[in-house]
Order: C-alpha cells, then sequence, then structure tokens
C-alpha cells in the first residue's frame, strides 16, 4: 500500500517508488515531516523532528496545544492560527473570527476522484491511491479537506483541497492554495520559465533570499510570462545531479507560486491559485475544491524531473484519445498566406505540401465573418464566402480528395466590436459594467462566468464541427484579462469573476471534447500563453510560440521541456529571414529544430526552391520514420543553450535500442574547443552504431567518454541517430 498511517505514532507515510512524504499529528496540528528520498523503517515524530519555543513565537490555546505553530514546519498553514508566514487559506468570517482547523479525520482508498469542472490528473485503483485528511474548525462548522493522490509507478504525488461550509453563515473565502510544503532549510535555488509574447519559457534560476520569493500570473490565463511551475533546487543541483522539489498546476487561470523564507532559515513552498482579485462566497452546504498540484521530487537533478513529468503528463493528465497516438505532420496557412487566401490558394498548397509528406492542412485564421485583418468578426462562426465560395465543407471535401486531413482555427472565447454577435449582446462581454472597456489586439473577451455564453459557444462550434471533415482544431486565444467583471454576477461575487472565467472555458472544452471526441485540439494563446497541464488535459498538444525562428525555438522549447513533453509542443518550419526576428537560418536548421516537437510547416511551399524542397521531403520522411522515439521514448537534455553557445538533446526510445542526438551550434568562436556530448540512460555494454556519422560505440564509451563535436559554424546543427546492434 502506498499509503500507510502509522495510529501510534500519528504519522502518515506516502510512498512512491522512489519518493516518501510525511505528515504527522502534534497536538491537534498537521505538521509537514519530510519530503525527498524513499525512506524506510519505523520512527516517531520526536525522533525527527526538532522543535524549540522560540522568543516572540504566540501559541495559539496553549490548553489544549503546547506548540508554537510558527516554530513548526505545518502540512497546511491557516491564517490566523500563530504562524505569520505565507498562508494557504484564508476565510473571513465577517465577525473577527478566524480559521483554527484542528485534525479531525482521514480515509485513504484506491483511485481517484475526478475533482468537479476542473481538469485533474485520472489513474486506475491499481495505479493510484488517494488520502484525504479532514482539518475542522469546530467554532464555525468549517472543513477543509486535504487530498493526496499517490502515482506509486510514477513517483508523483498530487494535492489538492476542498472547503465545505457546514455552518450556517456565508464564508469568504479570501485564498486557498492547493499545496505548501515547509522544509527546515533554504539553500535552495528557485527555478522558474518565464518569457514575453514570442519568447516564452526561458528558464531563470535565483537563490532564495529572506522574504518571499513569488511567480504570478494576473492576466487571467497562465500566461506567456510565468508558467504554472517552480522548483527547488538544492544548491549545487544540476541537470544531472542533486535534489529537485517541484510544482506544477493543472490549471489555466491566475496562478500564484513560492517559496518563503523565514527568520529561521525555513523555507516554505507554495502553489495554488492567485488570492490577488480573488474570493469566494461559500454558502453553507457548499464546496468549494481548488485545481490541482503536481509534485516531483527528483533525486537526480533536473533531467530527472522532467522525464517525470513527461511519463505523467502523457499517461495521467492528457485525456485525448491522441495522447498516446502519432499526430499527424501538418500545414498551416497562417505564415504562408496570413488573411490573403482563397480555396483555390488553399487546394494548391495542400497539393504541393502532400507531394512532400504532409498529412493535414490547418486553415488559420481569417475564414469567417468579414475578417481580412485583426479588427472585426470574432464572435461571427459562419464562412466567408468571397474566401470559399463552397463553405468549410466544400473546401474540407476537396482537401479529402487529395487524401490530406483538414483543420481549422477558431478563437471562441473572443469577441470584435465590428461583429453581428457584439450587436446583438453587448452585455456579454467581459467588463461591461465598466465606463470603459479596454481593448487588446482589436478584441473584447466574451464572459464565460455567463452560463449562456458557454452554450452559444458549445452550439455555434459544434454546428461547425459537425458541418464539415473536420479532423483538427487549434483553438486560439489573444489578449490578456483586464476589466475583470461581469453583469452577470452578483456585485459581491465579483472576485469570483476570473476563476469562474476558466471555469465556464473547462465546461466547454469538456463539453466540445466529449462531443467530438475524434477532432485533435490543439490549444495556443497567441502561442504559448495558455502552455499549462489544464489546457494539456483537453488538447494534448498546444502551439508553442507565434515565434518560429530556430534559434529562438531552442531556448523556448529548451525550457518548455523542463516540464511538458515534446509531443505536446507544436513545431513549424518556416521561411528565412524569420518573420518575427528576420534572422535567417539553414533549412537543415529550421528542420532539425522542428523534430524536437510536434512536427509541422508554416511557409508557402508553393514559394519553395527545389533544394527547400528536398529537404523538406526528407525531414518529412525522417520524421515519419522517428517520431514514436521523439514523441514516447525518454528526453534527455544534454547542452543548456541559456549557459552555453549550443543546445543538444538526446530521445531514447524506451526499449533503448534508439538513440537520436540533436546538438545545435549557435554561436562559434575561433579555435573553438571540443565539446564532449555525454549521452545518458543507455545499457553500459550494448554496442550502438550511427550509420550514416559510421560511429560504432558501446554504450559505456558514449555516456562516459561522449561524443566529440567541434561547433564551428553559427546556427549550424546536425543529427544522429544510433541504433543497438
Ligand atoms: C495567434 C497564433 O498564435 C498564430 O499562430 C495565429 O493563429 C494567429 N493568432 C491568428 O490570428
Amino acid at each position: 500500500m502506498s499509503i500507510i498511517y502509522d495510529d501510534k505514532e500519528k504519522i502518515f507515510l506516502i510512498n512512491t517508488i522512489e519518493t516518501t512524504y510525511a505528515i504527522g499529528i502534534m497536538g491537534q496540528y498537521l505538521v509537514h515531516l519530510y519530503w525527498g528520498k524513499r525512506i524506510s523503517g519505523k520512527f516517531s515524530i520526536n525522533d525527527i523532528m526538532p522543535y524549540v519555543s522560540r522568543p516572540y513565537a504566540s501559541i495559539f490555546r496553549k490548553d489544549v496545544n503546547p506548540y508554537s505553530n510558527e516554530c513548526l514546519p505545518m502540512e497546511y498553514p491557516a491564517f490566523g492560527s500563530c504562524d505569520p508566514r505565507y498562508p494557504a487559506i484564508e476565510i473571513d468570517y465577517g465577525d473577527g473570527n478566524f480559521l483554527n482547523l484542528e485534525y479531525t479525520g482521514y480515509i485513504i482508498y484506491r483511485g481517484k476522484h475526478k475533482i468537479d469542472s476542473l481538469p485533474s490528473s485520472f489513474g486506475t485503483e491499481n495505479e493510484v491511491t488517494t488520502l484525504e485528511i479532514e482539518l475542522t474548525d469546530k467554532t464555525k462548522n468549517t472543513q477543509v479537506v486535504l487530498m493526496y493522490s499517490v502515482f506509486e509507478e510514477m513517483n508523483v504525488i498530487t494535492r489538492s483541497v476542498k472547503i465545505n461550509n457546514l455552518g450556517t453563515e456565508d464564508i469568504i473565502v479570501d485564498k486557498v492554495l492547493s499545496a505548501s510544503v515547509d522544509f527546515f532549510e533554504n539553500d535552495f535555488q528557485m527555478i522558474s520559465l518565464s518569457g514575453a509574447w514570442a519568447r516564452e519559457r526561458h528558464i531563470e534560476k535565483i537563490d532564495l533570499h529572506h522574504g518571499n520569493t513569488m511567480i504570478e500570473s494576473r492576466r487571467g490565463a497562465s500566461s506567456h510570462q510565468l508558467n504554472p511551475f517552480i522548483a527547488l533546487a538544492r544548491k549545487g543541483a544540476t541537470e544531472t545531479y542533486g535534489d529537485v522539489f517541484s510544482m506544477n498546476f493543472v490549471y489555466s487561470g491566475n496562478f500564484v507560486a513560492g517559496a518563503e523564507v523565514d527568520h529561521y532559515q525555513m523555507t516554505r513552498m507554495y502553489m495554488g491559485i492567485n488570492p490577488f482579485n480573488f474570493s469566494w462566497k461559500l454558502s453553507p452546504g457548499k464546496v468549494f475544491q481548488s485545481p490541482e498540484v503536481i509534485m516531483v521530487y527528483s533525486d537526480e537533478g533536473l533531467g530527472k524531473m522532467s522525464r517525470v513529468y513527461h511519463d505523467f503528463f502523457r499517461e495521467h493528465i492528457c485525456k485525448s484519445k491522441y495522447s498516446k497516438k502519432v499526430r499527424p505532420i501538418l500545414i498551416n496557412n497562417w505564415e504562408a498566406t496570413y488573411y490573403d487566401f482563397n480555396e483555390e490558394k488553399l487546394i494548391k498548397l495542400a497539393k504541393k505540401a502532400k507531394e512532400i509528406g504532409v498529412e493535414m492542412i490547418v486553415l488559420d485564421d481569417g475564414w469567417f465573418g468579414e475578417r481580412n485583418d485583426p479588427s472585426s468578426s470574432l464572435g461571427d462562426w459562419y464562412v466567408n464566402k468571397s474566401k470559399l465560395p463552397n463553405g468549410i465543407d466544400g473546401l474540407a471535401k476537396k482537401i479529402d480528395e487529395i487524401d490530406m486531413k483538414f483543420g481549422i482555427w477558431v478563437e471562441p472565447e473572443m469577441i470584435s466590436e465590428k461583429s453581428v454577435l457584439f450587436g446583438k449582446h453587448p452585455d456579454w462581454v467581459m467588463g461591461s459594467c465598466s465606463e470603459y472597456i479596454s481593448e487588446g489586439r482589436n478584441q473584447y473577451i466574451l464572459d464565460l462566468s455567463n452560463p449562456e455564453v458557454c452554450e452559444y459557444i458549445i452550439d455555434v462550434l459544434s454546428d461547425l464541427f459537425s458541418s464539415a471533415k473536420i479532423s483538427y482544431v487549434k483553438w486560439d486565444m489573444n489578449r490578456s484579462m483586464n476589466e475583470v467583471n461581469s453583469r452577470y454576477i452578483d456585485n459581491d461575487r465579483q472576485k469570483e469573476v476570473a476563476h469562474r472565467y476558466i471555469l465556464g472555458l473547462y465546461y466547454i472544452l469538456d463539453t466540445l471534447t466529449e462531443r467530438f471526441p475524434n477532432i485533435l485540439f490543439e490549444g495556443c494563446a497567441g502561442g504559448g500563453g495558455r502552455f499549462d497541464a489544464g489546457m494539456l488535459y483537453y488538447m494534448p498538444q498546444i502551439w508553442t510560440s507565434d515565434c518560429t525562428d530556430a534559434i529562438e525555438r531552442l531556448y523556448i522549447q529548451y525550457g518548455t521541456s523542463l516540464v511538458y513533453p515534446a509531443l505536446s509542443m507544436g513545431a513549424h518550419v518556416s521561411v528565412v529571414p524569420n518573420h518575427q526576428l528576420g534572422r535567417t537560418t539553414s533549412i537543415e536548421t529550421r528542420i532539425n529544430v522542428a523534430l524536437l516537437g510536434q512536427f509541422g510547416l508554416e511557409l508557402d511551399v508553393e514559394k519553395c526552391s527545389d533544394e527547400e524542397l528536398s529537404h523538406l521531403r526528407k525531414g518529412i520522411a525522417k520524421y515519419k520514420e522517428l517520431r514514436e522515439i521523439i514523441q514516447f521514448g525518454d528526453m534527455y537534455r544534454l547542452c543548456s543553450p541559456f549557459d552555453s553557445n549550443s543546445a543538444s538533446w538526446e530521445f531514447i526510445s524506451k526499449d533503448k535500442k534508439d538513440i537520436l542526438v540533436f546538438n545545435f551550434c549557435i554561436f562559434t568562436n575561433a579555435n573553438p574547443k571540443f565539446s564532449f556530448l555525454h549521452l545518458q540512460g543507455l545499457e553500459e555494454d550494448a554496442i550502438y552504431y550511427d550509420e550514416e556519422h559510421n560511429i560504432k560505440l558501446s554504450g559505456s564509451v558514449l555516456m562516459r567518454n561522449g561524443i566529440s563535436l567541434l561547433n564551428t559554424e553559427d546556427y549550424k546543427s546536425e543529427m544522429l541517430h544510433f541504433k543497438m546492434i
């Protein structure tokens, strides 16, 4: 059993194959005992808990509890119970009372319940076991249930928190984080993924200092700027060595995550819905459940942490039937035509792409309403017949005739002022209680906290998706929230709007993905502005970034791979000079970068030279041959572009028989030194052979000595394919 309760010692032990997480009951409080490499043997709380009563530390209800919470590692710290550190929960009773949570019981069961209205990890009774620990504020009858689900084989624990108002009055939940973990030490670096539009998820590492080191989103989406992921790496930890404790949020809206170091050099790590502009009125009998946090501990650095996440996403987060299937190679017309296309142009593009092996064409923005630029028509999801006289159905049929799949772009959460929909329903716009509403990319946001709006979107998209043979949908979203209010919601609940919007979005996605299980959905938010586990639950791949420049993509895809697997990252070959950065890179390098994710094209193949077409044809054939290794194998990062002038990856099939090595030189210098790529994860004694480069070496030589490389040319890349012989 992966969860054990020792009644005598009052300890909960949560074990995965390689890790242990331990919680104890001290007095009436729940304390955090341990998180790390798996431990065995019996112990008591007193054996491992160094408690001293410190000056200035207060004690709550000395009659029943001899300890100061400020001096203890708390399992779920509540504001108002003598722990002035960053709390996980704050409840406003409106009468001056504070939440005082006492331990009142637990249950353990096999399997895991779905979180109501939210995406969450899933698994069978053999794969996951759940512990629910009940804490109660007896004065007010508020029950807080801490949920821990243990995926033993995966080395993953997930956490979420449920609040039940069993009292007789409304209560206001001002803050409810999903996970909080206290450590007795502070010698950590915090690693996070930061960026901007077209520069998403660059790796940032900072030493913790006294006080709070926090990342958050206040934009209504998980954001381009900061991804809902943090890791605390014990100082000295690297890609392959050392302790790393990490959290990733299964949520697509405003979040907060961070680590606070206190005056005793203790660290509190946390993650949850951002309390900024949030509160939730919980009436008697009602329940609020927080989104889930995925917690991964690695004793072998960041690389192992990433591989745990990658397996977990493939097995227990992405619910689409495509999550474990090889996906089609697509061409998207966006950078090829932007808004300037018609049926004839699209058919020509599709035919040419088909000739070189592409399997699907995706029609991007501009096919509906009067949309010829970004200034109008969002909301009017009917076809523009001057561009597509035979409608979507007519176009899809012609694509089908050339034996290609057809996909379509939508941006359903948005509305343009210049649209028929806005004329009919100006009150459906988020922010419409404000005197002025800001525009972002000329558009407003539909108020998804209003169920009528959600039903409208579901109906209009259901009509579209069933009107033609549509195999794929790209779901875009191109602005941040600013005026976060809703005409539909009562005035005293306006701070619920940002979360209710996300619940509305999840309701729409739940309904549509259930109704159209054969459609492959790809998420997008101006590129990677909503690249998170919440979206991946519904859509097994996401357009990683609007930047298609091969070199910038090395950084973006490297950072993204810290958490998210290669098969979740849309990666397309585009033209040079690149449309976003103006940089020119070779076709080989552009292909090699796209091979690291969900390979596709984003260029006008009609305008490609014969030489470029020949490279593309070979690249596509190669991807078809190798995609199972990239999409379902193990990924090792061998060299970081953030720490050097090059970037390298290794993918290895689960049976260890096929190894792909990618190396990219970003900048060279005169007389460069030799770089040695030390491969990882191979069979020591097996012999591996790369036929193209005629290299035959044992696993141990490839791992210990490595392959020598001379990075002699800017933007040059190479790929090696070793097979076990
Ligand atoms: C932003 C997306 O990221 C692009 O790929 C493209 O679909 C545009 N929107 C279309 O407006």
